[in-house]
């Protein structure tokens, strides 16, 4: 089922967005060599209870922590771990944040010290896709739009965009109606429709898009080994256009 947000349950989204959002600023600067993923995870969760919310995906499914954290060829699901980030990796912190009821889902990749050009360019690459799809957020376009926006412009660079991980529709529930594909043809899937509420979350890879799961059941990695990347933005249809409600600007 989709549910169509009120403009007051935008409100609260958005606050919960924002917090999250000053959250990511914030692992821009605590993410360097030498930091492991588990002292990460603690940080955000303290930081999300500190300001009067909560991680989601605690207890999700039987998830067990309150971010992802996927490292280099992980797409994404990856455990947050005591073995420190090393200079040159990249890393994707996934969270998702629970404020008053409302969520906000946003996950950002982040290099760790001097990373290789190849890495930077990916990073690149990816979070232009993800705004390209924004782009594609209209009240009136089919999520086929903005399938096929993102996988124009990845492929044209030589990347791959996964396909077995969509975007979602969120409010109450992570996950919701529809699912946001980055890849497919425009004119086709759902129409997108004012007080919708959605993520747009394009995982890009260097080599092929094929992922295979590890044994935990949850984490996903390339099948070559090459790096891949992810941004992730929750998005309000609004009669004035999408409005990201994980936006970092401000
Ligand atoms: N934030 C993830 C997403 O974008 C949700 C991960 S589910 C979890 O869909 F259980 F791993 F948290
Ligand atoms: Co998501």
């Amino acid at each position: 089922m989709i549910t169509i947000k009120s403009e007051r349950e935008i409100i609260m989204m958005h606050e919960a967005g924002k917090l999250l959002a000053s959250c990511h600023k914030l692992l821009k600067k605590k993410i360097k060599p030498g930091v492991t993923t588990l002292e990460i995870d603690l940080f955000v969760e303290e930081y999300l209870i500190a300001h009067g919310a909560t991680p989601e995906q605690k207890g999700y499914r039987g998830y067990k922590y309150s971010t992802c954290a996927s490292i280099n060829d992980e797409i994404c699901h990856g455990f947050p771990r005591k073995e420190p980030l090393k200079e040159g990796d990249i890393v994707t912190i996934d969270c998702v944040a629970n404020l008053n009821g409302a969520l906000a889902d946003s996950a950002w990749s982040y290099p760790v010290g001097k990373v290789s050009t190849e890495a930077k360019d990916l990073l690149t690459v990816t979070e232009e896709a993800l705004y390209i799809g924004i782009a594609q957020a209209i009240a009136g376009n089919r999520t086929g739009d903005i399938g096929q926006a993102i996988q124009e412009y990845v492929e044209g660079r030589n990347y791959s965009v996964v396909r077995d991980f969509t975007g979602h529709g969120i409010g109450r529930n992570i996950h919701e109606e529809p699912q946001i594909f980055h890849y497919g043809t425009k004119g086709r899937g759902m129409r997108l429709k004012e007080g919708m509420v959605i993520t747009i979350e394009p995982m890009v890879n260097i080599g092929s898009w094929f992922s295979m799961l590890d044994d935990n059941g949850w984490t996903a990695r390339t099948v070559d080994g090459m790096l891949s990347a992810q941004y992730e933005h929750t998005i309000a249809i609004t009669k004035d256009g999408p409005l990201i409600l994980t936006s970092q600007d401000n």
